[in-house]
């Protein structure tokens, strides 16, 4: 049986951070919806035209469509022990899409591990943010780049994301209001909903995250 790690939280809440360094810890690989959306727009692919519209507008791509792709990639071999999924489920119909998923590949979706922060702290997370396009995330603050604009691995330029601006950020905390914080109840009631404190440092969550993780096996 392999394992379903799904993190959850909002937008800035620190997935992408914590994903990255979970699977480090873990081996499982990273799977960030988010970076597969952006990958398909740099590509210039089909699936990226389509979802170009919605991430810039802040809104969810289509479930169809979103489910489609995350079911071909927890497909490949390299998920056959487990996975981390970062921004995926983010719907209902997304999380029923996944028990489904899980059924056929046979895993377990659990822990849900809920990164609670509050929206007070979230702007300020997203507008000090540069990424790096393999998707290492930095910010200016809580976590710099050794040399100032440059990916501490290889040196490329960072860059922020356009749906960073202050107007798109709230879109994107009023959309996780209404379309994924549902999911807190629909995990609770299936007793996998692990809440962490994510308003600690870089660390300490992960920290918390591991536990959480240690605990369950
Ligand atoms: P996605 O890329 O998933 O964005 P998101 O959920 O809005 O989350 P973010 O990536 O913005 O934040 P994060 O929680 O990963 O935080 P991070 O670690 O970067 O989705 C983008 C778009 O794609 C969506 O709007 C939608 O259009 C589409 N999409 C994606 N998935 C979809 C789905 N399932 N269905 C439909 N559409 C979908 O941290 C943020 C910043 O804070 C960083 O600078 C970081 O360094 C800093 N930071 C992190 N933790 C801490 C800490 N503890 N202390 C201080 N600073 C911290």
């Amino acid at each position: 049986m392999s394992q379903y790690v799904v993190l959850i939280g909002p937008p800035g809440g620190g997935k992408g951070t914590q994903a990255k360094r979970v699977s480090e810890a873990i081996g499982y690989p990273h799977i960030s919806s988010g970076d597969l959306f952006r990958k398909n727009l740099r590509a210039e692919t089909d699936l990226g035209k389509l979802a170009q519209g919605y991430l810039d507008r802040g809104e969810l791509v289509p479930d169809d469509v979103t489910i489609a792709m995350v079911r071909d990639r927890l497909s490949e071999a390299d998920c056959e022990a487990g996975a981390i999924l970062d921004g995926f489920p983010r719907t209902t119909p997304q999380a029923d899409a996944l028990e489904k998923i899980a059924a056929d590949l046979s895993a377990a979706v659990d822990p849900v591990i809920l990164i609670e922060v509050p929206d007070g702290t979230l702007v300020e997370r997203l507008s000090g943010r540069w990424m790096s396009k393999s998707g290492r995330v930095y910010h200016t603050i809580y976590n710099p780049p050794q040399v100032p604009g440059k990916d501490d691995e290889d040196g490329s330029d960072l860059y922020q994301r356009e749906d960073d601006k202050p107007e798109t950020v709230r879109n994107r905390i009023k959309v996780y209001e209404e379309q994924t914080a549902p999911l807190i109840a629909y995990y609770q009631q299936r007793k996998v909903l692990r809440p962490v404190d994510g308003d600690q440092g870089l660390d300490e969550v992960t920290h918390s995250i591991l536990t959480v993780l240690e605990d369950e096996s």
